[in-house]
């Protein structure tokens, strides 16, 4: 005979987990004015879909797509829904309001807590997934766990661990003097010594990797232009992380640095701020995504001291941003495959969307902007799967604004609706 404890603890767990299961399940039938299709890249009128178990299950007009019985109603009448954005670029574990030096105040405990905060301020923007591109002490594998575990609000997470880069490099912590002997945990240096950081970065339970491949901005004693990482050493990366199944995301600035990681084979560049005619002829050919953060130079030059931006970084940031938005120009020219990365961390989370507006004022069309923070974001990240497109089968992640997103961008700066899996997360009507 099990006792009675044994039986109440059983009983209790069965309930649990029935009650978890709610969370995600049942079926909502949502209709709208309008929705984007991103894969025809056209705006479809008066659609309906069903989301059944947290995937879409039904997908066309209205009248032509019946209403499951029981089916909760999500009544979007003068809105248009799209699918859940995708931002490439983010740190969830990181404030815009601590930079420099300030930031060494900053536990990896304080780090955990900020990307809580920051995931659900994250979600309710818009972004129902995210790539996370550095973070130290593994605190955004624990962050991704806890959110596919739905015991916090947040987006889908994509995350790197500590980024790998050079001794002294961009990511590298190079704020203190040498009797502190400060490192970041990324820090490596030849062939060997980077693929053993991917091994580890692997081990501890990062999704893809994140290199830094030239100097930065925001780093102290780095040249913006310099190519930090040997051709060798991404070789060795990018060829460990394919055995490894890993997509590779390299920071890079510098025009050298950029062409040496595409050679390299990585799937994004990050930044691409000097990118050459060469550069981008590379990229076409490889089919490598570019993911320029346009809107952080606006935030970087104006928040200017108070954020804690090093003198140096704001001296960088002012070349740094004007070009990058010339190369954005000729890259969407030439047609690069682009994805939407904010770098949001650098300035607030929840603001990702203002990055829309400048890729279009910028040389992008509106759908195409939308394009790269949704189907080809999923493409970047070998998600397609399951995110990108609202597509029988995919997630039943989309959100909607009041009116049109292809007339006016800049609706992407405050989504009304959002819903992740099925569930209402944000505007219920
Ligand atoms: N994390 C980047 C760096 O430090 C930020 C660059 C921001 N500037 C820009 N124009 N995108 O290099």
């Amino acid at each position: 005979m099990p006792s009675f404890a044994l039986v109440k603890k059983t009983l209790a767990a069965i309930f649990l987990s029935a009650t978890a299961l709610c969370a995600q399940a049942g079926t909502i039938y949502v209709q709208a004015d309008r929705m984007v299709d991103v894969v025809s890249g056209t705006m479809v009128e008066k659609p309906a879909l069903v989301i059944t178990d947290g995937r879409v299950t039904a997908l066309g007009a209205q009248g032509a797509v019946p209403v499951p019985e029981g089916a909760e109603r999500l009544d979007l009448t003068g809105m248009t829904i799209l699918p859940g954005l995708i931002d490439m670029h983010v740190h969830l574990t990181g404030r815009h309001d601590m930079h420099g030096y300030e930031g060494l105040a900053e536990s990896t405990g304080d780090e955990t807590i900020n990307g809580v905060i920051h995931a659900e301020k994250t979600l309710m923007a818009g972004f129902t997934a995210a790539r996370n591109l550095g973070a130290a002490g593994f605190s955004d594998v624990a962050l991704r766990r806890a959110l596919a575990a739905n015991r916090l609000k947040g987006p889908r997470l994509y995350v790197s661990g500590p980024s790998i880069g050079a001794t002294g490099g961009h990511c590298d912590n190079n704020l203190l003097p040498p009797e502190y002997d400060a490192h970041s945990q990324g820090a490596a240096d030849g062939p060997w010594g980077v693929v053993r950081k991917v091994r580890e970065v692997k081990k501890y339970g990062a999704d893809l990797i994140k290199i830094c491949a030239t100097g930065g901005v925001l780093s102290k004693g780095t040249q913006v232009g310099a190519q930090q990482l040997a051709q060798e050493e991404m070789d060795a990366i990018v060829a460990e992380a394919k055995r490894l199944g890993l997509k590779v995301a390299a920071h890079a600035h510098g025009t050298a640095g950029i062409k040496a990681a595409i050679r390299a084979g990585v799937d994004t560049v990050e930044h691409a701020s000097f990118i050459d005619d060469e550069g981008i002829r590379l990229a076409k050919e490889r089919g490598t995504y570019l993911s320029m953060d346009i809107y952080n130079t606006e935030y970087i030059l104006s928040a200017g001291e108070a954020a804690g931006f090093l003198p140096e970084s704001l001296a960088k940031e002012r070349v740094v941003g004007k070009t990058q938005r010339e190369s954005f120009t000729r890259a969407v020219k030439a047609g690069v495959k682009m994805v939407f990365g904010s770098d949001a961390g650098v300035y607030p989370h929840g603001d990702n969307g203002k990055q829309f507006a400048r890729m279009v004022q910028f040389g992008m069309t509106p759908m195409q902007a939308i394009q790269a923070a949704t189907v080809n974001a999923a493409d970047a990240l070998g998600a397609s799967a399951d995110l990108g497109t609202l597509t029988v089968g995919r997630y039943g992640d989309l959100i909607a604004v009041k009116g049109n997103p292809l007339a006016d961008i800049s609706l992407l700066e405050k989504v009304d609706v959002v819903v992740k899996g099925g569930e209402v997360v944000k505007g219920r009507p």
